[in-house]
C-alpha cells in the first residue's frame, strides 16, 4: 500500500480538556508548573525550529551528525518494514533514516506520530512526494497514551529522537519505556536520541541563548494560555530562567514573575496569584550518562546493541532491542 493517510486518535476537544486539567493542577500547585507540551502551538513550533539553528543549541546538529554517520549501519542491523517516529514534528532528520532504510530495501511504511495535526499534514505531504511507493501513515496521537494504537507490521523501528525523552520525569520515563516495550515483540527496536551530561558552561547557554529565542519560546506558553483559556497573563512581566540542577542532572526552565500579579483564567474559572519573583516551572530537560540510560532501558526490557555519540561526545543515539526479561 502506498500514499498518505492520517489517523486521528486525539481530537481537538481531548487536547482542550487536557490543557484545562493541566492548567488547573499546575497553577494551583507549589511550585507552580506546566507541562512542556503546551509550548508547541504553531508559533511555539516555529520558535523551536529557530532554536535548533542557534549557535548555542547543539543537540539537533549533534544528533544529525550521528544519524548521517550511522544510518546505513542502522538499516543493516534492523531491516525494518515499518519506521515509527514518536513526536515527529517537522520530521526533518527522519529523511536520513528514510534514505538509508529505502536503500536497504525492506521499508514499506513510515508512521509519524504527533499531537499536532498541522505538523503531520505538512510533514507527510512532502515525504510522500519525495518517497514514491512508501506508505506514509500519520497518527495524531499522544505517545504517552496511545502506544497500543501503533500499526503492527514488523519488524518495526520506533524512533524517539531529539532528546525529548529528557522531558519526562524519571517515574514517567520508566512507565513510558515499559509501555513501549509492552507493545513491541522481541527483536523489534527502539532508536533513542538522548542528550548527555556535560559542562554547565555548555548546557546553560543552550537553554538561555544570547538572541533570546529560548526566552520567547518559554514565554510562549503564556500566550497559549491567554488564547486557549481566556487568561490575562502580562507575558512581558515574566522573565526567562534556565538553571542546571547538578543533583538530578537536568536543566530546568522557569518563568519568573517580575512583580506581584493576579491572573484570571476565565475558561477554567480560576484566579492565580504570583508573588514578586515567584517562579512557574515550565520544562525539565534531563541529561543522561551511558550507564544510567543503559540501566533504565534494561529495566524496561530493552538491550542496548549500539551506542553512538557525535565527535564531541555531547549527544547519544542508542539502538536498543526489545528482549524477554
Ligand atoms: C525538544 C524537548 C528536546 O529539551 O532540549 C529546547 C526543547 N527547550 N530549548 C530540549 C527545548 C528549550 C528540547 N526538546
Amino acid at each position: 500500500m502506498t500514499g498518505v493517510s492520517i489517523e486521528v486518535h486525539l481530537r481537538p476537544s481531548d487536547l482542550a480538556a487536557q490543557l484545562r486539567a493541566d492548567a488547573r493542577a499546575g497553577l494551583t500547585s507549589r511550585p507552580k508548573w506546566l507541562p512542556p507540551r503546551w509550548f508547541y502551538d504553531s508559533r511555539g513550533s516555529a520558535l523551536f525550529e529557530e532554536i535548533t539553528r542557534l549557535p548555542e543549541y547543539y543537540p539537533t546538529r549533534a544528533e544529525r551528525e550521528i544519524l548521517a554517520a550511522q544510518a546505513e549501519e542502522l538499516a543493516r542491523l534492523t531491516t525494518p518494514k515499518t519506521l515509527i517516529e514518536l513526536g515527529s514534528g517537522a520530521a526533518e532528520k527522519t529523511r536520513l533514516l528514510l534514505d538509508a532504510f529505502r536503500a536497504e530495501g525492506s521499508l514499506g511504511a513510515f508512521v509519524p506520530v504527533d499531537v499536532s495535526t498541522s505538523a503531520l499534514v505538512e510533514a507527510t505531504g512532502a515525504l510522500a512526494d519525495d518517497y514514491p511507493g512508501l506508505h506514509v501513515r500519520g497518527m495524531v496521537a499522544d505517545f504517552t497514551r496511545h502506544l497500543d494504537r501503533l500499526p503492527a507490521s514488523g519488524p518495526r523501528v520506533v524512533a524517539f529522537l531529539g532528546g525529548t525523552i529528557g522531558n519526562l520525569l524519571p517515574g514517567d520515563r520508566a512507565r513510558f519505556l515499559a509501555d513501549l516495550r509492552s507493545v513491541l515483540a522481541p527483536g523489534e527496536w527502539l532508536l533513542l536520541g538522548a542528550d548527555l551530561v556535560k559542562d554547565p558552561a555548555v548546557l546553560i547557554p543552550a537553554y538561555d541563548d544570547a538572541a533570546g529565542v529560548t526566552a520567547e519560546f518559554n514565554r510562549n506558553v503564556l500566550h497559549v494560555l491567554n488564547r486557549e483559556l481566556g487568561a490575562d497573563f502580562d507575558v512581558d512581566a515574566f522573565t526567562h530562567r534556565a538553571r542546571w540542577d547538578s543533583e538530578h542532572e537536568w536543566i530546568e526552565m522557569r518563568l519568573r514573575a517580575a512583580r506581584p500579579m493576579t491572573v484570571r483564567l476565565s475558561a477554567i474559572d480560576t484566579t492565580v496569584d504570583f508573588q514578586d519573583g515567584e517562579e512557574l516551572w515550565t520544562e525539565t530537560s534531563a541529561k543522561f550518562r551511558r550507564e544510567g540510560l543503559v540501566a533504565e532501558l534494561a529495566e524496561a526490557g530493552f538491550a542496548v546493541r549500539r551506542w553512538w555519540t557525535d565527535r564531541r561526545g555531547w549527544f547519544s543515539l542508542s539502538l536498543a532491542e526489545a528482549v524477554l526479561t
